[in-house]
């Protein structure tokens, strides 16, 4: 039926109206003041009441989308509404914890649930399609954006790719507390050289196929609309005009029919990678390789016609675009009443509701690792407790909200003071120690990091003096993660390792709450601090989250979905590795091996990591078969068991190992997962199946395939899973 409507309006389309779908503009001016007169905003006004815009992004809020839709619908000859995009990344005025933090829950439900909040609020605000899922696979803590994404492996990242697209887009596109989703960036963003944003992507078909690919893939098996490319260039082609990725790829191999826009600009910036002469051989690459929308270069628009009347892009493809573009459109109800998601009354009762509030909360416990507690100062005790709280970071409303928030109300998070001190029994004293930032930072502007000021760092020593306990809260500012905000350090920035070395000489129970949006260095904390949390930046519920894991009202279970080194120079570090041919040390002193001589290979703490209250036993480990052929599947079982006192959940994790390939293997890939809920005294067994699918990689046969052979499974609570057993496939 979609499809009938589809071809019969794009009957009625002359060639600039089709090329007019495939040009989206950033919102420009204030559609509640008066119509612009001069300048771009006037240009772009034109262009919305000619049918030349198929989709504004960064409009928001029922009352300006409805201005700028009536003019699309009302105005134009066709009156074909626009599709509204923004950024909806983790949230929309109620903030969940980044997507890196929320991948460290491994809560695939809890996650669905948490886009599901932020797709509710968007809509109600008249918003049609969020830019997220960002599905990027990143070894590079280094880069500013894995905040943003789900960490370093496929398979987790294939989870969460599906769980956040269905979170997004609901079970029916078309009710109106649903967006469409966008998987991006396709594709290699995350393995940018040296970590450094929008940088040179070199990667071999394996990488590509086996790592980078499969969430893009999971995206689109939950029925992703859109998907985005990217600013780097893969192996020498900027992938907006990479004819391999979008239409080899995408378009023909995995049969994908929802749309491809472009990044910001991304077009014009083929120019400037040494690909494109100009803005017209800029568009035409682009539309001959796939990209079926171009975000803010105003290329399409500006030389479409033209190419195509030249006969330099074939107007097949200009059908092919607007058809998948229109589909999106009818599937979302637009067509039908394009103002229905711009309904003031849904928009005040949606947004930030009770309701809302509670499952980013649940979100946030959930995301919490716990990487330390040597003397069990955690949890905390309720009563008769002198605690020091410092850091900046602590009494901070804004930085908990994290990177990418782009409709959040400044200073709106909870902050880790406020959680605590809902808490009555304890005396608390707060001492900043050293500012953060000099500048108030912003999500446009460089982040300017303290590094001078010691001011204040003799008063947090005082306060730490003679108290049960110190929670020291350091880490990163909100804005310093995302995109742009590549670091080539990963330490604690500024001063704050010297407050935390300062305050330990005086007190040495420290519980240190780390606050970041990637994997620090935290070397000499992890050796010398008795305690350690990995509180990320948790969103609007953020204070309340940490104040009840610190007390124990929640029993921390989530698990690091991204290794933390010992030293930036080991980045780009996996637990996914290759062997190479001289793994290990061939005798005592020898040198000729892979490794560092100034540092040991293994990271700080592993992919998959994470400590509970309470401790947990492996054992029985044991196949149903020792092997099994074609289509057939074995089960590997094994028993949980909860020996320590609190009720706790682990993630219980499977890793297999491919002995031999047509292309090397990793050491040791997950394959597996499961949160298991125990009292204290409790066990379980636990089973995971093994089938064709899960040993499949891509080979040297450039295909999707099981290659007979030999296989070891580890079980475990992280990517050191030491419990094996062997299988072959035959
Ligand atoms: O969605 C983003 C993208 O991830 C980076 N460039 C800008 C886009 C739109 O804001």
């Amino acid at each position: 039926e979609i499809e009938r409507k589809v071809d019969s309006l794009l009957g009625l389309m002359t060639l600039v109206e089709k090329v007019g779908q495939m040009n989206q503009y950033n919102g420009f001016w204030d559609v509640t003041g008066p119509t612009p007169d001069e300048g771009d905003a006037a240009k772009k006004y034109e262009h919305l009441r000619s049918g030349l815009v198929g989709s504004m992004l960064n409009v928001q809020g029922t009352e300006e989308v409805r201005k700028v839709q009536k003019i699309a619908v009302e105005e134009s000859r066709l009156g074909i509404p626009l599709i509204i995009a923004f950024d909806v990344i983790h949230g929309y005025k109620t903030i969940s914890p980044i997507p890196l933090a929320e991948a460290a829950s491994w809560d695939l439900e809890a996650i669905r649930k948490s886009a599901g909040v932020a797709a509710q609020e968007a809509a109600a605000s008249g918003i049609n399609w969020t830019f997220a899922p960002m599905v990027d696979i990143s070894r590079d803590a280094r880069w500013g954006r894995v905040m943003e994404g789900a960490g370093e492996d496929p398979f987790l990242g294939a989870k969460i790719g599906y769980a956040r697209v269905k979170g997004f887009q609901g079970d029916d596109l078309s009710e109106v507390n649903t967006v469409a989703a966008c998987a991006k960036h396709f594709a290699g963003y995350g393995f940018s050289e040296a970590g450094r944003d929008y940088n040179t992507v070199d990667v071999g078909t394996s990488t590509l196929h086996n790592i980078i690919f499969p969430p893009f893939k999971a995206a689109i098996e939950a029925d992703v609309k859109t998907f985005m490319n990217s600013f780097n260039e893969l192996n020498g082609i900027p992938a907006t005009g990479n004819r391999f990725l979008q239409r080899d790829v995408l378009k023909q191999a995995w049969n994908y029919q929802g749309f491809v826009v472009s990044d910001w600009g991304s077009l014009s910036e083929m120019i400037s990678h040494g690909y494109a002469r100009d803005g017209k051989q800029a568009a035409m690459l682009a539309a001959n390789a796939g990209s079926d929308m171009d975000m803010e270069s105003y290329l399409y628009v500006k030389h479409l016609e033209d190419l195509v009347k030249e006969g330099k892009v074939d107007e097949a493809l200009i059908d092919d675009s607007v058809r998948r573009i229109l589909r999106v459109k009818y599937e979302l109800g637009l067509m039908d009443d394009p103002y229905r998601y711009c309904d003031p009354e849904r928009e005040k009762t949606v947004i930030g509701s009770q309701g809302n509030q509670d499952l980013v909360l649940d979100m946030a416990k959930k995301s919490i690792v716990l990487l330390k507690n040597e003397t069990d100062l955690l949890p905390l005790k309720k009563n008769g407790m002198k605690i020091a709280v410092i850091g900046a970071l602590a009494d901070d409303k804004d930085s908990p909200l994290g990177s990418w928030r782009l409709a959040a109300d400044a200073n709106t998070a909870v902050s880790v003071l406020e959680g605590l001190n809902s808490y009555k029994g304890n005396e608390i004293t707060y001492a900043k120690g050293v500012d953060l930032i000099t500048e108030e930072a912003s999500f446009i502007m460089e982040t300017k990091i303290n590094t001078t000021d010691r001011s204040g760092i003799e008063e947090a020593v005082e306060a730490a003096k003679g108290k049960d306990v110190v929670l020291m809260v350091l880490g990163e500012h909100g804005f310093q993660s995302g995109e742009g905000r590549s670091r080539a350090s990963l330490d604690l920035p500024g001063l704050q390792q010297e407050l935390l070395e300062a305050v330990y000489k005086v007190n040495k129970n420290i519980v240190l709450l780390l606050m970041n949006g990637r994997p620090l260095t935290i070397n000499w904390a992890a050796e010398n601090v008795p305690t350690i949390l990995e509180v990320w930046h948790l969103g609007t519920q953020s204070g309340n989250a940490i104040a009840q894991v610190l007390y124990g009202d929640y029993n921390p279970s989530g698990k690091l979905p991204m290794t933390f080194p010992r030293s930036v120079g080991q980045v780009p570090i996996y637990y996914n590795f290759k062997n190479t041919g001289r793994p290990t040390i061939p005798a005592p002193d020898l040198v000729f091996w892979s490794h560092y001589i100034d540092e040991s290979n293994d990271p700080l703490y592993e992919f998959g990591y994470g400590l509970s209250y309470t401790d947990f036993e492996y054992s029985n480990l044991r196949l149903s078969e020792s092997s099994f052929s074609g289509d057939g599947s074995i089960t590997v079982s094994f028993t949980l068991k909860n020996t320590g006192s609190y009720a706790g959940t682990e993630v219980a994790q499977m890793y297999i190992r491919d002995l031999f390939g047509s292309v090397t293997r990793p050491v040791r890939e997950l394959k597996g997962f499961e949160l298991v809920s125990l009292q204290p005294g409790e066990s379980k067994t636990v089973n995971f199946k093994i089938d064709r699918e899960l040993i499949s990689y891509y080979t040297a046969n450039d295909r999707w395939e099981a290659e007979p052979g030999e296989f070891k499974v580890f079980i475990g609570g992280s990517s050191n899973a030491t419990m094996e057993i062997g299988f072959t496939y035959e």
